[in-house]
This record gives C-alpha cells, sequence and structure tokens, in this order.
C-alpha cells in the first residue's frame, strides 16, 4: 500500500480523530489496551530486515489472533469507529495517535506524533513480542532487534503504569499499581517495594531490578517523574516510528541540499570573480 500524502487536508483529519479518539477513551476508559494496541502493533519490528513495525498489519486476522494479542480485537475495533469517520488516515497512524492520546488523556507526558505512516497486511511471524515469563537477556535480544536500547526497555516497561492483567487474555491477573488508569512514575515506585500481595509483577518487569544496566534507571524513574516523563515520551516516540523516516525527516535533507548547493554557487561565483579581475589586471597593466 502507498505511503498516505500529508499534506493540509490530511492533517485536519489527524486532527479531528485525535479529538474522537480523546472523547472515545474518556468514555470507555479504554486508555490501558489503546496503549498495548500501539505497542503490539509497532513491536514486531525487525531493524535487519526491515519487517514489521507500526504499520496497522494488527487488524489482519492472523495477527491479532496470536497468543500474544489477545483481547486487542477489543481496541482494534474501537478504532474502527474512527477509521469509519476518518477513512483518509491511515491504520498505521491511527493505533499509534491511539496510543499517544491514550497516554495524553490519563495524565501521561505529551509525545510528538508525525503522520505519514503507510498501512501493510502482511503479518510478521508469531514469536517477535516479549514473552512475559522471561528475564533480562530476552528483553534485550526482543528489544535491541527492533533498534532500542535498555534506557527504551525500562522507559517503556513503565506503559504498565495504565492497566492489568487478565487471567484469560495472558495467564496473568492484576493491575501494576494503585490507580490503574493514571499514568504516572507509581510503576517504578511498585517495582522497587518488592512483591506485593494485590499488585501484579511479570517476571519481565523484576527482571527490571537485576540488571545492572536497567535498575538505575528503575531507581531514577521511582525517584523524579520529570526524568520518567522525558524518557518515556522520548522512547514512545520511537518506539511509533520504528522503520517509518518521517516526511519532515525528508524535507530537512532537502533543506541541508539547498544550503550546500548554496554554499557551492557562492563558491563558483567568487571563483568566477576572482579570475574575471586578475583578467582586467593584467589587461590594465599591459596598457600602462
Ligand atoms: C517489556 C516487555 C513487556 C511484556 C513482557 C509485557 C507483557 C504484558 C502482559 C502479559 C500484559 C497483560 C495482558 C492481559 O492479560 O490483558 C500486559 C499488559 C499491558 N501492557 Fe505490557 N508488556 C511489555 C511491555 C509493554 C510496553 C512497552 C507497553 C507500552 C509502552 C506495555 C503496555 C501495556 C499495557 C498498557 C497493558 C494493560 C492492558 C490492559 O489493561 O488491557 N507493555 N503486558
Amino acid at each position: 500500500m502507498a505511503f498516505p500524502v500529508v499534506d493540509a487536508g490530511y492533517l485536519k483529519e489527524i486532527d479531528k480523530a485525535r479529538r474522537d479518539l480523546r472523547a472515545l477513551i474518556s468514555a470507555r476508559s479504554c486508555a490501558p489496551v489503546m496503549l498495548r494496541l500501539a505497542w503490539h502493533d509497532a513491536g514486531t519490528y525487525d531493524a535487519k530486515t526491515k519487517t514489521g513495525g507500526p504499520n496497522g498489519s494488527i487488524r489482519t486476522e492472523e495477527e491479532y489472533n496470536h497468543g500474544s494479542n489477545n483481547g486487542l480485537k477489543k481496541a482494534i475495533d474501537f478504532c474502527e469507529e474512527v477509521k469509519s469517520k476518518h477513512p483518509k488516515v491511515t491504520y498505521a497512524d491511527l493505533y499509534q495517535l491511539a496510543g499517544v492520546v491514550a497516554v495524553e488523556v490519563t495524565g501521561g507526558p505529551t509525545i510528538d506524533f508525525v503522520p505519514g505512516r503507510k498501512d501493510s497486511r502482511i503479518s510478521p511471524k508469531e514469536g517477535r513480542l516479549p514473552d512475559a515469563k522471561k528475564g533480562a537477556s530476552h528483553l534485550k535480544d526482543i528489544f535491541y532487534r527492533m533498534g532500542l536500547s535498555d534506557k527504551d526497555i525500562v522507559a517503556l516497561s513503565g506503559g504498565h503504569t495504565l492497566g492489568r492483567a487478565h487471567p484469560e487474555r495472558s495467564g496473568f491477573d492484576g493491575p501494576w499499581t494503585n490507580e490503574p488508569l493514571k499514568f504516572d512514575n507509581s510503576y517504578f515506585a511498585e517495582l522497587l517495594k518488592g512483591d506485593s500481595e494485590w499488585l501484579l509483577k511479570l517476571p519481565t518487569d523484576k527482571a527490571l531490578l537485576d540488571d545492572p544496566k536497567f535498575r538505575p534507571f528503575v531507581e531514577l524513574y521511582a525517584k523524579d517523574e520529570d526524568a520518567f516523563f522525558r524518557d518515556y515520551a522520548e522512547s514512545h516516540k520511537k518506539l511509533s516510528e520504528l522503520g517509518f523516516s518521517t516526511s519532515s525527516s525528508s524535507s530537512k535533507v532537502n533543506a541541508t541540499d539547498s544550503i550546500i548547493l548554496a554554499q557551492s554557487a557562492v563558491g563558483v561565483a567568487v571563483a568566477a570573480a576572482v579570475v574575471v579581475l586578475s583578467y582586467f589586471y593584467e589587461v590594465h597593466k599591459r596598457m600602462k
């Protein structure tokens, strides 16, 4: 499928879709599942083969039936309500916009959203998303494959500040925090407190405490919410743009190209002027 043309009309539709998503997410209290949808569409990216990623392919029956996507059909259907009103907006953009809005309406940081993703119906093979029963080296395998860093792993795991696990979907049960509809840094504070009777800690959550590269970020985010929000917004943007080069970056390339061209043109003009002036100087000398 082709890239959408990101013109003034498309940007207007994105703006309207954003408003509709805000209203829908607030009315249905579905921020957690919408954030999870955005993450699972994007999190299949493989930087080496440039396959998977935020391309809307999770809407295909094949992909939403992957075991790791249990429960996400509900979020796909919610998004369909917005898609039917704004058919120009690609699924790929819509799902990532839903993730950004989910964080925003629950009190999280503002995440820069750049539209223009193209849709695909090609689903990656099952098994690209992390397995919650595994440890730190598995998390690194999965996130490094996407081209993400240790800091990204810890910051993005903070997405578990929202929502809960459902036994019928994942086999796990319960929320990570006492206020699962509020985006804050309490996921990290709870993680450092250790096991709790009421709150969930997946093996992959606990792995953030054991690994020497991960733990300093957990400690930082638990005590400094601003640092968490800053890093989360940056990592979320990266996740939402895996394999996607924005038209703004291509226009930046054009701007750089024009500067180089302009500089070369000035160089040529100066050299020509020097040649002409030397010629007149020689002529003038001989005439004397
Ligand atoms: C680090 C590896 C990760 C693992 C192993 C993991 C695993 C899980 C599991 C098992 C659930 C429970 C699903 C259910 O039963 O409904 C879940 C829920 C959730 N995950 Fe993750 N996750 C990871 C990373 C992320 C990231 C990066 C984000 C977003 C930035 C995220 C956002 C969420 C949200 C919001 C929910 C709650 C969904 C709901 O309430 O319906 N997770 N995750």
